[in-house]
This record gives structure tokens, C-alpha cells and sequence, in this order.
């Protein structure tokens, strides 16, 4: 078997510039396989099958289509069109405008479903109007926003993401569910499943990262979380895969931007995470804001109808996201409201949220004959199957029961639960000299820093009913739980995170004497909470405010500094990576967030986060994604300073810290990848296995990845694609032998001609705890012609 010096980590470049042996290396692979460097014609046999899903829950029930058929036959068009429509109550706004008038809509049967309204008593008020006072009594549908928690609040999403725990994130959304249905809520916004690439954008925050092989994982996990296994549970929730598509490829990172992108990134990149969603059973789609190709999403008939319908099978139903139907005015793609509500309908929209355009629009668009009494049937129907199927026609209170949420909201193990995630969900960056875990006994740590002890911000953006005032236990409290009287803790704000860099100074002065009494800094900096999420883009990554400032006069005392990063989206640190003596990136943790770091600052838990993001060194480098093509002038082919390659003047192209990253308490050592065969055909599986072994003094958890790159193909294809993934705990001088299998099916992607399939020829393998290691040596194997 040929090996080579590891061919991704060339491709990304690693800050110091690579001789162009790696590359004649790579070229010698290429020879060697007897792979022409010419597109690989494929074979249509090669092709993997889209098969639409079907999931349990959405199955044939001829009892619900007789129920359905009768109450259809006796609808009138208003009627069916109230069930089209989606408004918020008056407790919350999640968007520009509030239309007054929703106690008297439910009342006169113009809505089908309420948003932003939840407790069981209020609920239960609400359904009260709409079943004593509508002619055909039909429950209303409560839909919220429940992201990551409803009561209780666990890390943002992108912070669960991080945990790479599958089976965390899945009890996660489990336990959301239980708590938002005992409020009365039926039916969550979430997942999030858009690929966020570009750390600008504020609601890279909201989803699981950069990678489609993650991001698919945590979609279907997250769907089976808030739905279980029977929707008719009064514990479970309708979920719904949001926002359909591609909302995280706006233009600069600017929320509600332009997306175009070719069609193959939208079906390679964008578009698996909604189609992992559908496979798992997902019973609603929320459209984006966004236009994709000139179309804006909510009027996509391409988008709604060919693919999500058509290649895909979804028979939930489609939700707008917020006044998206009026939005597609200004976009410029509707003259007016009418013609709006007209082409979202068309192109396949089941529900309008907020827009009121269906309810004013439809009846119209009817008798023009521009809409067919047909489509708003079967969008009516769909909304009535979801409620069918949670069995509101039986019992429209069956969620709105105030004992039950007496007992479930807040419950311990909730807390315990979330408590768990936050540590598994913290990245540890750096750790110079092992200053991490902290000595607590009988030692003095002075925490600094603005978000060291602000409840508001521990639980993030899109914590909607998240108690931000007396629940959420800060780092600062966090830390004095766990030590008591062992060691001496001391406190000072600092720094202001606004946006004023030039803010006041005031308080360095305090900052600095407590830094200097102590042994230890712990600095919690970062972004406030509602600088990411929906309409909180950024153009600097950097430190917001005075913090950087602070940071640098802290580090200047010569104690050494820990940084706890609490932020949504991927920061600029290069300077604190070069200074600091430990950085541990925390997110937003949750209502136990504090005590979640305290468990990881002071050894009771090893940390095992890895990062679902690439981190830039800096803003210029965005969108950086550890999955990039190679170019035709990689930055490898020159010595340092070469001009003509793909490289900036004043800054590597390698991250400061790539996808997959994360630091432990522990080592561990990856042995070179075992491959079952070297050459496998068409209907073959291969098996790739390494040993990890704890080389360390404490038990601690890895992440093996699995990176495999197609070598040639009939278009190009990224220097490295995650394609397994095993997290797992070793003690100390313990090993293990992971095994991940591959089929032909797993290397397959939009070939040129636009069919999806994989192609023959070479690729490499290697398994790595993170896509920058240079800790495995890659492999190589072959595909033959089927
Ligand atoms: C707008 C957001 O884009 C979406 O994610 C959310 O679910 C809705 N508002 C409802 O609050």
C-alpha cells in the first residue's frame, strides 16, 4: 500500500507553507493507482437511489382519512383557508409586526394555529375560543420556537453540536419536548438544519455547524428527540426542518441576504440535512426568507414542490417562516400581496406564519381561478393530519394540562440533563503547561470579565422562554458552588462587551487588582447573548467592546490566564491562542452552564468537545471550511512567500483551529488505519479500523474521525470529506479498535452530468481526532467500474 504524508492537512495548508514533495507524493498516488486525470466517465448502474421516506407515524390510517374526508366535505373555503394561517399571539414577537386582532381571528375561524403562546392555562384559554366558538370546533395547532430547551435550557445548538454525542443531543430534544408539550406546545420550529459556513452570520449559532455528515447525524437525532416514537404521546412534539434552503449561504454573512450557489453545492452541501430530516419522519418544513437562484424559498416551486415533494416524498406539511410570503414583494418577485400569497401556494406552502396573506389573498386567487380549490384541499388536509395524529380531534386540551406541567417543568434530572450536556458540549482549545484543571484547594482565583456572572447570557439566543433573570447559574456562582471555602474566590466585572471599543476603562483598574492578588485569572469573555441568532450579523469577529483590552493587561500581570469564551459563532482569537495560557470555548452553556464549567475548570469532567466549525484567524478568511477544494495552484506547490498560488499576502490559509478540533486532560495516540481490502467493487463494503489508545494519566473521551478524499472526479471534489464518526471514553492506557464501514454509496455526490452517484477510480482514507491532525497517515483504496 502506497503512503503519503497526510494529503488534507496539505491541501488546507497548516501556516507554514509545505514543499512540493507532498505534492509529487500525491501525484505518484494518482500514477500509481492508474487513475486517469481525466473526468471519470460513470456508469448510470453506479447511481444511489433516492428513495422517498415513509415514516410510521405518517403511514395510512383509513380511520383518520374517513374522519378527514367527512370534516373536509363540510368545510366552507374560509374555513379551510383559517387552516392555512399561523399567527403569533400577543406574549411574544419573533418578527417585525404583530397583527392585533388574533383573539377575535380564532373566534371566527380564521386561524388554524397560534405561535408564541404557551403554559397550559393559556393555551388551554386560547383553545377554549377556538373550540366553543368556531362551527366545526377544530383544535387549534401551538407552535413555538423550543431550540435548545424550553423551560429548561441546554447549550445552543451549535454548542450541542459540539458535543459530537449523538445520543445526548437526541435525549436533549427529547426532554425539550416533554417540558414544551406539558405547556401546551404541539409543535417546535426546530431543527435548524442549515449549513453554516460563514461565522458573519449570527444563526450559525442555531445549527449544527459547517458539515453536512454532522449536520445530518444531528438532524435525525433532534427529529427523533422532539417526535419519539408515537406522535400521539402527549409527550412529544411536531418537529419541523428549518429553513428550506440554503438561509446559512447568505451573501457577506448578512441575515436575509441573496443566496445563489450552483445546484450541485445546494443538493452536496445544503440541501442532506432536510433530506435526513425527512427520512426520519419530520412532520413539517419551514420555507427561508432567503431567494435561492433568484427564486425567492418561499416561492420556490423548485424547492417545494420538484424536490421536496417530488424527488423526496414529504407528506408533512409546509410551514412560511415569518411574513415570508409578504417578503417576496420587496424581493421583487411578486407585484403585490395577491400574487404573493398566489405563488406561494402554488409552489407548494401549506401555512402562512404571520403574513395574513392567505387569509386575505386565497379566497380571491380561487375565484380568479389563479389557485385550484384542489391544492388548498390538500394543503388543509396536511395541517388536519398533524393534528389528527396528536390526537387533538380526540381531546383538543389533551397538552394544556397544568398538573402535568407542574410536575415536568424544571424537573431534576431535566437540570441534571442539561447540566451533562453543557460540559460535553465545551471545546477545549488550548491548555499551555496543563494550568487546566485548576488546583482549587487553598489557592486564590480572581474571575474577571463581563460574562462571568450574567444570567442573561447563559442561555443564549432563541432560549424563548427561557428564564434569563434568576434560573441560569453563572460561572462565577458556578465556580464558588463547586469550591465553597477551599479556595478564595474574587470577582470583577472589567470590561463592557458593547460595541464601543473605546468604551470607558473604569473598570480595569478593579479587574487588575483582583488579578493581581490571585493565582489564577479565569477571564469569561466573549459576545453578549444577543449578538448571534436571527438578525445579529457581524462584519469583526473580534472581541466585542473593551475586552480585548482588559485581556491584555490581564495577561500582562504574568498570571496565567484562563479564557472561558462564551459566544455563538466562530470568534477571532488568534491573539488570545498566542498568549493565553488556556482557552476553553463554552458557548452559550444553559441554565447549569456554570456549573458545567466548573466541572470542566476543575477536572471533574474531561473535556471532549470538538468543533463543528472551522475558526478563522481572522474575519478575511470567512467562509473557511475544512472541506475546500484543492484549487489548481494549492497553496503547497510554493515555498513560503511563492506569488503565483492560492494564498492571501498577510495570513496562512490554515484555520486557527480546524474542524473536529478539541483538546483533553488526556492523550491519545491513533495508529495507522487497517483497510479490510484495497480494491473494492460496486456492491462491496469496506472496513477502515484504527486503535486509540489513552496515552495519558486521566480517562477521557476521543472523537475518531473518519476522512475519506475522491481523488479525481467527473467534477472536483473536496480535499477532505467527514464520512464516520465513533466518540467513546478510554482510561487511562486503555485502547480501542474503531471500524467504520464504507460502501461505494457513502462516496457518492452530483457528478457532472447532475445524476447522484459515486464514481470508480481512487480515493484515501484516514482516521484523525480532528480534520487538521497529522496523527494518521492516510490510505489509499480503489472502486471499480460496477
Ligand atoms: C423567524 C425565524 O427565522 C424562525 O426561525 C422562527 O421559527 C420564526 N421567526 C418564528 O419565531
Amino acid at each position: 500500500m502506497h503512503r503519503c504524508p497526510p494529503g488534507n492537512q496539505a491541501a488546507l495548508g497548516e501556516g507554514n507553507v509545505r514543499t512540493i514533495k507532498a505534492i509529487l507524493c500525491a501525484s505518484a498516488i494518482i500514477l500509481a493507482t492508474g487513475v486517469a486525470a481525466q473526468p471519470v466517465a460513470h456508469d448510470d448502474s453506479a447511481a444511489v437511489e433516492i428513495v422517498p421516506a415513509q415514516p410510521d407515524w405518517a403511514k395510512s390510517d383509513p380511520e383518520m382519512d374517513r374522519y378527514l374526508d367527512d370534516l373536509m366535505s363540510r368545510m366552507t373555503l374560509t374555513e379551510k383557508i383559517g387552516q392555512m394561517t399561523v399567527l403569533t399571539s400577543d406574549w411574544d414577537s419573533t418578527g417585525p409586526s404583530i397583527r392585533p386582532n388574533y383573539v377575535e381571528d380564532i373566534r371566527a375561524g380564521r386561524i388554524g394555529a397560534i405561535f408564541n403562546a404557551y403554559t397550559a392555562d393559556y393555551t388551554r384559554e386560547l383553545q377554549k375560543l377556538a373550540v366553543e366558538n368556531t362551527r366545526l370546533k377544530i383544535p387549534l395547532l401551538f407552535g413555538y420556537d423550543v431550540i435548545h430547551g424550553h423551560r429548561t435550557i441546554f447549550p445552543i445548538s451549535l454548542g450541542e453540536a459540539a458535543s459530537w454525542d449523538i445520543d445526548a443531543i437526541r435525549k436533549a430534544a427529547r426532554i425539550s419536548a416533554t417540558e414544551a408539550a406539558a405547556e401546551g406546545i404541539h409543535w417546535t420550529f426546530s431543527p435548524m438544519v442549515d449549513i453554516g459556513r460563514d461565522a458573519r452570520w449570527g444563526r450559525v449559532s442555531e445549527g449544527a455547524g459547517e458539515d453536512t455528515f454532522l449536520g445530518n447525524a444531528i438532524a435525525r437525532a433532534r427529529v427523533e428527540g422532539y417526535q419519539g416514537e408515537d406522535l400521539r404521546a402527549v409527550d412529544t412534539v411536531l418537529a419541523t426542518a428549518k429553513h428550506f434552503a440554503a438561509y446559512g449561504a447568505a451573501q457577506a454573512g448578512r441575515d436575509y441576504h441573496t443566496v445563489d450557489m450552483s445546484d450541485r453545492t445546494l443538493r452536496d452541501v445544503y440541501l442532506p440535512p432536510f433530506r435526513a430530516a425527512v427520512d426520519s419522519g419530520v412532520a413539517s418544513f419551514m420555507t427561508a426568507f432567503n431567494e435561492v437562484d433568484g427564486v425567492p424559498a418561499t416561492g420556490s416551486q423548485y424547492l417545494l414542490s420538484d424536490i421536496l415533494r417530488g424527488e423526496w416524498g414529504f407528506d408533512g406539511f409546509v410551514v412560511t417562516d415569518y411574513t415570508s410570503i409578504n417578503e417576496m414583494v420587496p424581493h421583487g418577485y411578486a407585484r403585490d400581496l395577491q400574487q404573493a400569497a398566489e405563488q406561494a401556494v402554488n409552489a407548494g406552502v401549506d401555512l402562512d406564519m404571520q403574513g395574513a396573506a392567505f387569509m386575505e389573498h386565497l379566497q380571491q386567487a380561487v375565484d380568479d381561478g389563479h389557485v385550484d380549490e384542489a391544492t388548498i384541499d390538500r394543503a388543509v388536509r396536511r395541517v388536519l393530519e398533524a393534528k389528527y395524529r396528536l390526537g387533538l380531534f380526540d381531546d383538543p386540551y389533551r397538552y394544556s394540562d397544568s398538573a402535568r406541567e407542574k410536575a415536568t417543568v424544571y424537573r431534576d434530572d431535566f437540570l441534571e440533563a442539561a447540566r451533562d450536556m453543557a460540559r460535553r458540549s465545551m471545546v477545549l482549545l488550548k491548555n499551555e503547561g496543563d494550568v487546566l484543571p485548576l488546583v482549587g484547594n487553598g489557592r486564590s482565583i480572581a474571575v474577571v470579565g463581563p460574562l462571568a456572572d450574567s444570567k442573561a447570557d447563559m442561555i443564549g439566543s432563541w432560549a424563548a422562554a427561557g428564564d434569563r433573570e434568576t434560573r441560569p447559574v453563572t460561572v462565577l456562582e458556578g465556580l464558588k458552588a463547586r469550591l465553597g471555602n477551599s479556595a478564595t474566590i474574587s470577582y470583577a466585572r472589567g470590561a463592557d462587551y458593547d460595541f464601543n471599543a473605546a468604551g470607558s476603562t473604569d473598570g480595569f483598574d478593579e479587574a487588575l487588582a483582583v488579578a493581581r492578588d490571585a493565582d489564577v485569572i479565569v477571564a469569561v469573555m466573549g459576545e453578549r447573548w444577543d449578538m448571534t441568532g436571527e438578525a445579529a450579523s457581524r462584519t469583526s469577529l473580534d472581541l466585542p467592546g473593551n475586552q480585548q483590552a482588559l485581556l491584555e493587561r490581564l495577561v500582562a500581570t504574568g498570571k496565567p490566564v484562563v479564557l472561558v469564551m462564551m459566544s455563538g459563532r466562530p470568534n477571532s482569537i488568534e491573539w488570545a491562542d498566542a498568549n493565553v495560557s488556556a482557552i476553553l470555548h463554552a458557548w452559550y452553556p444553559g441554565t447549569m452552564g456554570g456549573h458545567a464549567v466548573a466541572d470542566v475548570l476543575l477536572g471533574d469532567y474531561n473535556p471532549s468537545g470538538r468543533l463543528p466549525m472551522t475558526f478563522p484567524r481572522n474575519v478575511g478568511q470567512v467562509p473557511i471550511h475544512y472541506d475546500m477544494k484543492n484549487t489548481g495552484r494549492p497553496i503547497e506547490l510554493g515555498e513560503p512567500g511563492t506569488k503565483y498560488v492560492s494564498r492571501y499576502l498577510d495570513t496562512p490559509n490554515s484555520p486557527l483551529y480546524p474542524f473536529g478540533y478539541g483538546l483533553s486532560y488526556t492523550e491519545f495516540a491513533y495508529s495507522a488505519v487497517a483497510l479490510s481490502a484495497e480494491q473494492i467493487g460496486p456492491n462491496d463494503t469496506l472496513t477502515a479500523s484504527a486503535t486509540i489508545t489513552n496515552t495519558g494519566r486521566r480517562a477521557g473521551e476521543t472523537v475518531a474521525q473518519l476522512y475519506v478524499r475522491d481523488l479525481v472526479g467527473s467534477t472536483t471534489r473536496p480535499v477532505q470529506e467527514l464520512r464516520g464518526f465513533e466518540k467513546f471514553a478510554l482510561e487511562p492506557g486503555e485502547s480501542r479498535t474503531v471500524s467504520f464501514t464504507l460502501t461505494p454509496a457513502d462516496l457518492a455526490f452530483t457528478r457532472a452530468d447532475g445524476s447522484f452517484g459515486w464514481e470508480p477510480g481512487a480515493f484515501r482514507l484516514w482516521i484523525a481526532p480532528s480534520s487538521g491532525a497529522n496523527a494518521s497517515v492516510p490510505v489509499e483504496f480503489n472502486v471499480s467500474r460496477p
